[in-house]
């Protein structure tokens, strides 16, 4: 009787278990790395959804050495969703310009988290008369940073 019946209780539990697979929630917590080289990690988000954290970017459109910059965001939390939206600002230390992103956090079809974030990045300029070349706009997409030490 316990021969035949195991294999049965086996794809019951199974059954039972997939539908808390498929709804698996997309963190925003963690190491982040992006199309372009950039890494960022991202502190607890809390009850109200708010959370912070560094960049260091790959890429700058100065001359200036990069820094690790910080980052303060806000995760949407109206509906406790899997899949997340949210935005964050950088406020760059090696330079003076301030990038937002808003983006969302998706489980890809082979479950894997995946940012999806566009951004605004506005620069400094000395006359009001070049503030219409002073924001630039992208598109980057984050995956979780893995080292070889985890
Ligand atoms: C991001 O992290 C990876 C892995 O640690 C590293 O190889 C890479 O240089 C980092 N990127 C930057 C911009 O520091």
């Amino acid at each position: 009787m316990v021969h035949t019946a195991s294999p049965l209780l086996l794809l019951l539990s199974l059954a039972l278990l997939a539908p808390s697979f498929s709804a698996k929630q997309c963190l925003l917590t963690g190491k982040w790395t992006n199309d372009l080289g950039s890494n960022m990690t991202i502190g607890a988000v809390s009850n109200s959804g708010e959370f912070s954290g560094t960049y260091l970017t790959a890429v700058t459109a100065t001359s200036n050495e990069i820094r690790v910059s910080p980052l303060h965001g806000t995760q949407n939390r109206i509906n406790k969703r899997t899949q997340p939206t949210f935005g964050f600002t950088v406020n760059w230390k090696f330079s003076e310009s301030t990038t937002v992103f808003t983006g969302q956090c998706f489980m890809d079809r082979r479950g894997k988290e995946v940012l999806k974030t566009m951004w605004l990045l506005r620069s400094s300029v000395d006359d009001i008369d070049d503030d219409w070349k002073a924001t630039r706009v992208g598109y980057n997409i984050f995956t979780r940073l893995h080292t070889v030490k985890e």
